[in-house]
């Protein structure tokens, strides 16, 4: 393991913000921190970076512990939401800021901030001030600000969230690149999980200032532990016990056992297969379309749900239908109640 958190608990006042969170990162991983706003990710990013303190808990890197060393000294490289760059330095001094508090030869910073710029795609940008540049720009010198002086650990708190959906899913794109080619550990906040299904090696989910699952996407995605993070995962038909029973007996069959109130049915809107039928029992409500794919919504024994279909779309609205859903489609998750908090 190569950073480890142990444990960590904070409090504010009264109020603990975390409580005993313990989380890997291993050498060259990419983790993305997801959860709903107030669920404690800047909390432990800030622990982590050195920028408050632990209430309990250890944090380490390969083994050593951290707690006594301050900010500057981690090694840490660390982009923010909001543009952090100084205003009143060149992109250049920016990038070069770090390098240059250290003591690298004038003409080595040079050299680095060149390579850096050509790294995140804005090689002429050099003499640029920060308030010349597009937040996306801005974003991109931030992390080659961030990586210029060969952090240990990359740590970014939600560094696209200011950003349009274009640029966003661009920059995305870029910041995974320039993670791979270097290897750095990094550990990304996001409350957005398509943003993070796409970027993470492994994705660790928080809730109310605890880590409640902690996997792949794909196992968060489609092995959700708990009603909390199958909903926080994107749209699922979430359909209780007992009314899987009275509507569709075959989906029970992979039911773990235990009692009606503890498990919930997880049914991803592309795991539903419709079937135009006169007597069908379940009727298309609702059709929208939305490029690639089309969702409708379907009055069915098992509650409202929603299916998405892709390509050609053959219902109307008003349709009967007969529902076709495989038994492994369906993945029973503990029902923390709780549900979604965002
Ligand atoms: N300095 C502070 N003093 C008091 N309470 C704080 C402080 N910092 C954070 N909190 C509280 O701790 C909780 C977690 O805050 P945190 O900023 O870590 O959330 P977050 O998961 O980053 O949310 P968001 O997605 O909105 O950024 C919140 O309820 C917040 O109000
Ligand atoms: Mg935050």
């Amino acid at each position: 393991m190569y950073l480890s958190v142990r444990n960590a608990t904070k409090t504010f006042g009264m109020f603990t913000a975390l409580d005993k969170v313990s989380i890997d990162i291993e050498r060259g991983e990419f983790v993305c921190l997801l959860g709903p706003s107030g669920c404690g990710k800047t909390t432990l990013l800030r622990l982590i970076a050195g920028l408050s303190d632990l209430d309990g808990g250890e944090i380490m890197v390969e083994g050593e512990a951290l707690s006594s060393l301050p900010a500057r000294k981690r090694g840490f490289g660390i982009v923010f939401q909001s543009y952090s760059l100084f205003p009143n330095m060149t992109v250049a001094e920016n990038i070069g800021y770090g390098l240059k508090i250290r003591g690298t030869p004038m003409a080595e910073v040079t050299r680095r901030v060149s390579d850096l710029l050509d790294l995140v795609k804005l090689p002429r940008a050099a003499d640029a001030f920060p308030g010349q540049l597009s937040g996306g720009q801005q974003q991109r010198i931030a992390l080659a600000r961030a990586i210029a002086v060969d952090p240990r650990v990359l740590l970014l708190d939600e560094p696209l969230s200011a950003l349009d959906a274009k640029v966003r899913a661009e920059l995305r794109g870029e910041i995974r690149h320039v993670q791979r080619s270097l290897g750095i550990p990094t550990l990304m906040v996001t409350h957005d999980q398509e943003e993070a299904l796409a970027l993470a090696d492994r994705i660790i989910c928080m809730n109310h200032g605890v880590v409640v699952q902690v996997g792949t996407p794909e196992d968060l995605y489609h092995r959700p532990a708990t009603r909390f993070v199958a909903d926080f995962m994107g749209i699922s038909n979430l359909v209780p016990t007992e009314v899987v029973r009275r509507g569709c007996h075959k989906l029970l069959a992979t039911r773990p056992v235990g009692s009606d109130a503890a498990y919930i049915a997880c049914i991803r809107p592309e795991q539903i297969g419709l079937i135009p039928a006169e007597d069908g029992e379940a009727t298309v409500c609702n059709i929208s379309f939305l490029g690639n794919l089309r969702r409708l919504e379907v009055d069915s024994p098992l509650g409202m749900l929603v299916v998405e279909t892709h390509g050609g779309n053959p219902f109307r609205e008003g349709d009967r239908v007969r529902l076709s859903i495989e038994p492994e489609a369906c993945t029973w998750v503990a029902d923390d109640i709780a549900g979604p908090s965002a």
